[in-house]
């Protein structure tokens, strides 16, 4: 199986378009060391020739440029692609807007959860995709699915779903159910063991994440490679940086420090690869020369980037 995480920021990317936070300014007048992101995207081939992209944002279109792989084939026919589907973990915005990209008349199959596919629903703009040729698929709470193309031949990769704490989408917020997750419901959020038909490796890949239990640890114990929500170094981050009031919690998403963040929550638990992605543009990770980048790294962890290929 072969792995590329094509797009490894948060929303907004790194630098953000209006962002002035020092970090943001670093990489966007190309300090050494810093290295630009585009948002939360991941390919994935079972056969080197299929492509399935998990995740589909907004800059896409960039991420396929930058990836020959997600590119027409030199013999291949006037239109041409090899994405030949297009799984979602949530319906937050740096995930779905992609969509829009991926017109143009081209055959694949677009698998997520019956919750995610009602916010596709429910945005007719998504209706630029040709339901002729664009078929949406729904993906189990809980359970396996293998992934197929628009005529419904196998591309060889096979996701197993499960439900992660999280949130349901910004732009989905019910303001009166605030104390009760804004409305969040089951199906909104959702992690996914990716492996293939062929049996080699398999990767957990979960860039939405509240909160770490006792099953999800169950879970990854002795997985080959954990690509993981990397969003917020400190829950307070972005009140911190003055950037804006929200914290990760608020986010639904968990910290990557303190003792009830990520790195601690999973150094027990036996898992060979663990990567960091959906790296939020405020993550003082993102400066290679910071005490937290060192950290993380002192603790196992790597730090995702675009273009980062995992071979499994
Ligand atoms: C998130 O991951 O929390 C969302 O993508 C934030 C957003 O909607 O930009
Ligand atoms: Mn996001």
């Amino acid at each position: 199986m072969r792995v590329k995480i094509i797009g490894s920021a948060a929303g907004g990317g790194f630098p953000q378009w209006n962002c002035n936070y020092h970090l943001s300014r670093a990489v966007r007048h190309g300090e050494d060391g810093f290295l630009p992101r585009t948002q939360s995207s991941l390919a994935v081939s079972a056969n080197g020739r299929d492509w399935a992209i998990f995740n589909a944002s907004p800059d896409i279109r960039a991420q396929i440029a930058a990836t020959p792989e997600l590119q027409p084939a030199a013999d291949g026919a006037l239109r041409d692609s090899p994405v030949r589907a297009v799984v979602l973990t949530n319906a937050d915005v740096d995930h779905i807007a992609g969509l829009l990209s991926l017109r143009e008349r081209h055959r694949y199959a677009v698998y997520a959860t019956e919750r995610v596919l009602e916010v596709l629903e429910q945005n007719s703009i998504f209706n630029v995709l040709d339901r002729d040729a664009v078929d949406r698929r729904p993906l189990p709470l809980s359970g396996r699915t293998v992934i197929a193309d628009r005529e419904g031949a196998p591309t060889g990769i096979i996701v197993d779903t499960f439900s992660v704490a999280g949130k349901v989408a910004l732009f989905l917020e019910d303001q009166t159910k605030a104390e009760h997750g804004f409305g969040t419901q089951s199906g909104d959020t959702i992690g996914l063991r990716i492996g293939t038909t062929g049996g080699s490796g398999a990767l957990y890949y979960i860039p939405g994440c509240a909160a770490i239990d006792e099953n999800l640890k169950a879970r990854l114990t002795c997985a080959d490679c954990l690509l993981f929500d990397g969003t917020v170094y400190t829950d307070t981050e972005m009140p911190d940086a003055g950037v804006g009031a929200k914290t990760g919690k608020r986010m639904g998403h968990l910290a990557i420090s303190g003792p009830d963040g990520s790195v601690a929550q999973l150094a027990d638990t036996s898992i060979a690869r663990r990567i960091y992605v959906h790296i939020n543009n405020t993550n003082p990770i993102l400066d290679p020369r910071s005490d937290e980048a060192a950290a993380v790294l002192a603790a196992g962890w790597e730090i995702g980037f675009d273009g980062m290929e995992i071979a499994l």
